[in-house]
């Protein structure tokens, strides 16, 4: 999909970095000083090994995370000059979803969706209801609005999340690794659906997975994440197929290629936290 030159990004993160500190006091560093553009309607992928930041870049990007340093724009705002009760509003333009769907247990499918629309008080009751009934019916759960979350599969429970993620009408939904938890064929149901989504109301998807099957089933751009720098932005061109692409097989090598490379260099490394120290400044 081209985009005109001139239309701003719905998401920038201009020289982002984020440090975390360790338990024996060093600060590690976990997203370099990054800068990202995320355009409107695009279906973006965030790829990388384990420990690679992709998780906290994407928690830049609604200030779960704050960044150490730069700035962070979404939809024309700067998040990262707005006072806590003005991002709270801002944060109305940015839905997520997580491996573990992370649904309140003991309320209703309803009342989960409902949730986001009643925190800030400002729909009537029909207006809740309608969006709610509108969200659901987008997923394909109309039937399950008075069923509570243990009484629904693995994929009808990230179902609600997106419903839940997308009641306020968000410009963009951002997916940590959705798929995770799922079944290969559970996995695939609900790429198509997030697809579907993404076509019909053209919300900016920014997905984090390391399976490749993700990438090409559902993303049009993607960025490889190393040691917390992009190290390679590409688009993912051809039509989608259940079997690999070449292209998909150029990023798998990719990736390969470079977790080879990761372990050669540092063969002591691996992905455990409390070996991390370290690799922060190699
Ligand atoms: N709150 C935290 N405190 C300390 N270190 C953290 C914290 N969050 C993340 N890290 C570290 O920052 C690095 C990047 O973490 P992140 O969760 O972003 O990686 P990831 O690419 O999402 O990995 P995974 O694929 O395993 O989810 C990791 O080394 C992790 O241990
Ligand atoms: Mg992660």
């Amino acid at each position: 999909m081209s985009h005109p030159t001139a239309a701003p990004p719905v998401i920038r993160l201009e020289g982002v970095r984020k440090s975390f500190r360790l338990p024996n006091g060093d600060a590690f560093e976990a997203v370099r000083r990054t800068t990202l553009e995320v355009h409107g309607g695009d279906v973006f992928g965030l790829v990388g090994q384990s420990g690679a930041g992709k998780s906290t870049l994407l928690r830049l990007v609604n200030l779960l995370e704050r960044p150490d340093a730069g700035r962070v724009f979404v939809a024309g705002r700067e998040l990262t000059a707005l006072p806590r009760h003005e991002l709270r509003a801002a944060r109305q333009q940015i839905g997520m979803i997580f491996q573990q769907f992370n649904l309140v247990q003991n309320a209703t499918v309803f009342d989960n969706v409902a949730f986001p629309l009643r925190i800030h008080g400002r729909h009537t009751r029909a207006e809740i209801g309608a969006r709610v009934r509108e969200c659901l019916a987008l997923v394909g759960l109309s039937e399950k609005s008075d069923s509570h979350p243990a009484q629904l599969s693995g994929g009808q429970k990230q179902r609600v999340a997106i419903a839940r993620a997308l009641a306020p009408r968000p410009q963009v939904l951002l997916c940590d690794e959705p798929t995770s938890a799922l079944d290969s064929e559970t996995t695939r149901a609900l790429l198509q659906q997030l697809r579907e989504i993404n076509r019909q109301i053209g919300v900016t998807i920014v997905i984090v997975t390391h399976e490749l099957p993700v990438v090409q089933a559902l993303c049009r751009n993607v960025a490889i994440l190393e040691k917390g720098q992009v190290v390679e932005q590409f688009a993912v061109d051809g039509p989608v197929a259940e079997r690999k692409t070449v292209l998909g097989q150029e990023i798998d090598a990719l990736v390969r290629q470079r977790t080879r490379d990761a372990h050669e260099r540092q063969p002591q490394q691996a992905a455990a936290p409390v070996q991390l120290r370290g690799v922060a400044h190699a």
